[in-house]
């Protein structure tokens, strides 16, 4: 099932031309005397991405006229169209190579996706009959995946709490038969995830490690770190109400991380999985952490606090360590990390972090392929100094206000000491606005990029 796919056949389906944008005018004189008078009664501009209807002699609906972009299909091509096409069928008339084909379907599924867990919703779209070469199969894969993280980030934190975001992970986990173990409340002192208990304390709600592997174990071994930051108050240095609004999404780079790891389990790539979850709530209350505490990591490094704010960097810390135990061939970790990375990039780019060049490349080409855009900042080693520390190993924050994304970076860096190659996505999991396929709210991130990357690695 792809939601607004038509996977068999309809007779019935209103066909879209595609007309590329140069050959618009070639092909508007070659048209009877009444489609040229309607297009100019309708005022049309042959733009990329726009469509008209075209009628019939009895005046119904006969097609609808797509002008495609000079840079061909892409992912977005199609995907506003559900929503502004009347509601009905079509059938896409048009030389798609599979890849192209595939891609196009699942923008347009993604162009349908609304958050109704709360309101229900009357709105209805178009739907589309799977393009001729489309894999059906990989188009559910993906458009499942981004939902769920979607949805994930959407519902609000009193209903995704530590405990509902162990539940999402156990239901995908049972989907693919992974193995899940979760350390609970007290049981992160007793299993050395000081940091994450230390975050995590001040909720009603217990904090947790989640800790999902899949695969055989002969196989690569690939580990993905989410950071589960449920809310964000900003605990005891409390942010201001407008920046505390949207910290229901700082659990995104976990909802991502699961998405992905949806993604290589659905596939069944020869990979050996490991998913980790710090899942907390950064809350305020008498037994919450302080600014000036020293905490002890995972790893033995000593942590001040300079603001306890910086929360996502020491849950991400312990989680970080425990992947870097087992040596993974790749570690990947996703976390809502910086405000910083938000000034540096904006909100629809995934700012990157990794020392590995292959790696970044290779990434690199597949979110350029994918159109899941990704861009590399510097993991800049003489900012470290930035984050010393008088009474600790490291400060988790440091009084610079400059380069923030980046010594959030360094910072997790120092956790990574075996792995043989590391990434870092500080990401915005959330649209602030409104484009082609991508309604406001939650959205995936870099996940695309990185599970066509994966696929190419390790296939
Ligand atoms: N979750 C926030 C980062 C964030 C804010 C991401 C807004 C996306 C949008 C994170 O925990 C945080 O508060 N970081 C602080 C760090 C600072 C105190 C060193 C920040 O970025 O201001
Ligand atoms: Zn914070
Ligand atoms: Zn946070």
């Amino acid at each position: 099932m792809i939601p607004h796919i038509i996977l068999s056949g309809d007779d019935n389906a209103t066909p879209i031309q595609v007309i590329e944008k140069a050959a618009f005018s070639v092909w508007l004189e070659e048209q009877s005397e009444l489609v040229q008078n309607w297009i100019s009664a309708q005022g049309f501009e042959e733009k990329a991405g726009k469509t008209i209807t075209l009628p019939n002699e009895k005046g119904e609906m006969a097609s609808v006229v797509f002008i495609l972009s000079e840079d061909g299909w892409n992912i977005w091509s199609l995907a506003d169209l559900p929503k502004t096409l009347p509601v009905g069928s079509y059938v896409l008339e048009a030389a798609l190579d599979a890849e192209e084909a595939t891609a196009v379907t699942i923008g347009w599924s993604l162009g349908t996706y609304q958050f109704d867990r709360y309101k229900s919703s009357d709105k209805e779209f178009a739907k589309l009959v799977l393009p001729a070469g489309a894999d059906a199969d990989e188009a559910a894969r993906q458009v499942h995946a981004i939902n769920l993280a979607r949805d994930l980030i959407n519902i609000p934190a009193g209903d995704m709490g530590p405990k509902s975001l162990e539940a999402a992970v156990s239901q995908i986990a049972g989907e693919f038969e992974a193995r899940q173990m979760n350390v609970v409340g007290n049981d992160l002192l007793t299993y050395h995830y000081p940091m994450v208990h230390a975050v995590g304390r001040a909720s009603a709600e217990a904090p947790r490690l989640i800790d999902m592997v899949w695969g055989d174990s002969s196989h690569p071994k690939v580990t993905i770190v989410g950071k589960g930051v449920c809310f964000d108050t900003g605990g005891l240095d409390l942010k201001p109400s407008s920046a505390m609004l949207l910290m229901k999404k700082d659990m995104g780079g976990a909802a991502n991380a699961l998405a992905l790891a949806y993604m290589i389990m659905d596939a069944n790539l020869p990979v050996r999985l490991r998913l980790l979850i710090p899942a907390v709530e950064n809350a305020v209350s008498g037994n919450a952490y302080r600014p000036g505490d020293v905490l002890t990591s995972r790893s033995g490094k000593t942590v001040e606090i300079g603001n306890t704010d910086a929360e996502g960097r020491l849950v991400m810390a312990d989680a970080i360590t425990a992947a870097d135990e087992e040596e993974p061939d790749l570690l990947i970790d996703m976390a809502t990390l910086t405000g910083a990375a938000r000034v540096a990039v904006g909100a629809e780019i995934s700012a990157t972090f990794t020392d590995d060049d292959e790696l970044y490349a290779l990434i690199e080409k597949h979110a350029k392929a994918e159109k899941d855009p990704v861009w590399r900042l510097p993991l800049w080693d003489e900012y470290r100094s930035l984050i010393d520390s008088k009474v600790a190993d490291i400060n988790n924050s440091g009084n610079s206000p400059f380069a923030g994304a980046i010594t959030a970076g360094l910072f997790l860096k120092e956790f990574v000491e075996k792995s043989k190659s590391w990434v870092h996505f500080d990401i915005m999991a959330y649209n602030n606005r409104d484009r082609a396929g991508r309604p406001v709210g939650g959205e995936a991130f870099a996940i695309r990029a990185l599970y066509s990357a994966i696929k190419e690695k390790y296939s």
